[in-house]
Order: C-alpha cells, then structure tokens, then sequence
C-alpha cells in the first residue's frame, strides 16, 4: 500500500485537511464498518454466551495490537477506556497520602491534572510542577512518582531522557506518543505508560492502554473490579484479580469498540508503524518549514508530530480555518494554534493550511 493508496483509507480526509489527530484521529473506512457489521451482528442474534466470548476474543486482540504499537508484551498491557483513566488507575493505585510527593511539570493535560488534583484534594498527597525539561532535576525526598507527559500536547516536545534514570517510579502520559512516535519503553525507563486509542492510533472515542511493569503492578491497589479484570469472578467474595495487565483492565468495553479499535489501529499496523512514524515525521519537518517560511512563529521546534505556531486571534483563526476545510484546534490561554500532522495527510493539506492562513 502506497501512502495515496493509505490516505485513501480515511474517508474525512476526501474533503478536509484534517489536523486533528491529537485530539481525535482519523476514522479509517474499515473501522466504522467493523463497528457498524458487530451492531448488525447483535441486533440480529442477540447478546448471550456467543456474544460474550466474541467481547472475549476482541479485547485479547487489541490486546495485542496495542502491545505491538508499544513494543511491549501482551501480558503488561490493559486496555482503557482513554489515557486519562489509565493515568488514575496508576495515581490512585498507589494509595499515597499526606506526606508523599507527585512530581509533574507546567505543561501538563488536564486528563493527568485531573488524577492529580484528586490525589491532592481527596487524600493529601502533595503535587509539585516543575519546569517540563527540568522535572528530574526537582526530584525531592518525598517524591514517591513521577508523572507527566511522554509528548507535550502544547509544544510536542518529548520528556527529557534523563527522566529514566532516576530512582522513583514513572509515570508517562502517552496520549501524544502512542501511535505518532516510535515508543521504546525500555528506553524511556518508565513503569507506566498510559495511551489513547483514539488519538494517533485512530479508533474510536472510549478505547485506550495501559501498559505497566509487574513491580510496579504488583504495588497497585485496584478497588474496581467485575467481570472486566477478575480471574474468577464465580467465586464470589473470593474471586481475585487477573495478575497481569488484564487486571487492570476497565470493567466493560462493548463489541462495537472493540472491533472499531482494532480495524483502525490495524490499518496503521498493516501499512508498518516505521512507515507510519516516518512519515508522519517528515510531513511535520515539511510543515515546520512551510510555516516559518509563511512568516508565522513555529513554537515546536522538535521532530515531533505535533506542529504549534504562533496565531494573532486563535479562536478567531481556528474558526475561519475550519471553514476553510482546515481542521485544527488551539491552546487554552496562549495565543497558539496547534496542527497535528499524520502519515495519513499529504502536501496538499499541509499547503491548503498555509494558504488559508494567508487569506
Ligand atoms: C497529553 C494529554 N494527556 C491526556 C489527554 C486526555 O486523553 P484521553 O481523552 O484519552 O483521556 C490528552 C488529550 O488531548 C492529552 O493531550
């Protein structure tokens, strides 16, 4: 498959210069039938025993294609249903209390600040933020986590490498690398690692991962259970957790997710994750250019996916662009617009950007 013959894949894409793939991806064609046959299937057949085992048999597949983006084995993978999730079972996991120290930085999501604050407010635990590229260096003697951004979603530069080395646990928010860029988790030197399947991998909203270390697993407290993560849920009272990823999984993830997640994550997976990074890379390299060239102020200047550049009136701009068919989002207080840039686009939209810009 060709990348004409990819992009082809993704139908918005037939009208709209879509940037948007860091706040929701590009639905490929195939996914929305794989949901659309799997709703058919059950309104036609029913939901029991055989229903049951095909939720089964689908999660243990986005088991692994999941695993296969995040270059990790199966058994340290949970699904989700989006980052912010993954990132409060870890939080909240750990039980800390007043007296403990999280370390995160100023450029966070509030789907990590979220899991933050609730530590903060509900059980005392103190957050510090530090400067995104110095978190290492704040590491204190109450630090019992560190959690932040793999990629920040407002410049998309990647977490300083320095971070693996240090002694307390880590915790990354994958929402902008999982899928955009290689992850090598080993490398990164994190315990967890908590990612989006709606985002760069372009499933459907409702679907996400979690990966985790067995040290790190065996530490967390997991107080919801069900169906969802229990090895023997007949056993009453008794009934113990899953002891790898899946016990950490999300309670109830429906057919038609399951089957969307997997058709739109394994149309990235069929074209190959390097082509797919590569690509991406390369478009946002192009970008980054076209941009500065355009006279605007690139505020990512790192090989990422994610391309931040100045805007006089963001909301204003925003607004105008997507009339222009040009699909992007801004950043919250801060006078910036932020284009995603995915092996799905082309020149073309990264020219009908820069040329609505200039209108
Ligand atoms: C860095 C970062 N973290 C967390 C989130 C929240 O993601 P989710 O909706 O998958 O929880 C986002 C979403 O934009 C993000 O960019």
């Amino acid at each position: 498959v060709n990348a004409s013959e990819f992009r082809a894949q993704f139908p918005v894409l037939h009208r709209l210069a879509y940037l948007n793939a860091g706040t929701d991806g590009p639905l490929p064609a195939a996914a929305a039938q794989a949901a659309d046959a799997e709703l058919r299937s059950e309104a036609e057949h029913g939901r029991a025993k055989q229903h049951f085992e095909r939720r089964g048999e689908l999660s243990e597949a986005l088991r692994a294609l999941y695993a296969d983006a995040l270059r990790c084995p199966s058994a340290d993978l949970s699904l989700t249903t989006c980052t912010s999730e993954g990132l409060a079972i870890v939080i909240d996991g750990l039980r800390l209390k007043a007296g403990d120290e999280i370390l995160s930085s100023d450029e966070e999501h509030p789907g990590l600040l979220g899991a933050l604050a609730a530590a903060q407010q509900v059980d005392g635990v103190s957050v510090r933020l530090a400067p995104f590229m110095e978190i290492a260096e704040h590491v204190g003697p109450h630090t019992r986590l560190i959690a932040c951004s793999h990629v920040s979603w407002i410049t998309g530069r990647a977490c300083p490498a320095q971070l693996g080395e240090v002694e307390v646990p880590l915790l990354l928010d994958g929402a902008q690398g999982a899928g955009a860029i290689p992850v090598d988790l080993s490398a990164l030197g994190c315990d967890a690692y908590s990612g989006a399947g709606q985002k760069w991998l372009c499933g459907p909203d409702g679907t996400g991962m979690l990966y985790t270390t067995p040290e790190l697993r065996s530490r967390l407290a997991v107080k919801r259970r069900g169906y969802g993560n229990l090895a023997d849920p007949d056993q009453g009272l008794q009934a113990r957790l899953h002891d790898d990823g899946r016990g950490l999984d999300t309670l109830s993830l429906s057919a038609e997710t399951l089957a969307c997640a997997l058709a739109a994550s394994g149309t990235l997976q069929q074209h190959g994750w390097r082509q797919v990074h590569e690509r991406a890379r390369s478009l946002s390299g192009c970008l980054r250019e076209m941009l500065a060239n355009a006279g605007r102020e690139v505020i990512s200047g790192s090989a990422g996916t994610i391309v931040t550049f100045a805007s006089p009136d963001p909301l204003q701009e925003r607004e105008r662009l997507a009339s222009a068919g040009v699909i992007l989002r801004d950043i919250p207080r801060k006078p910036w617009l932020r284009a995603s840039v995915g092996a799905w686009n082309d020149e073309h939209d990264l020219q009908r950007l820069i040329d609505a810009l200039a209108r």
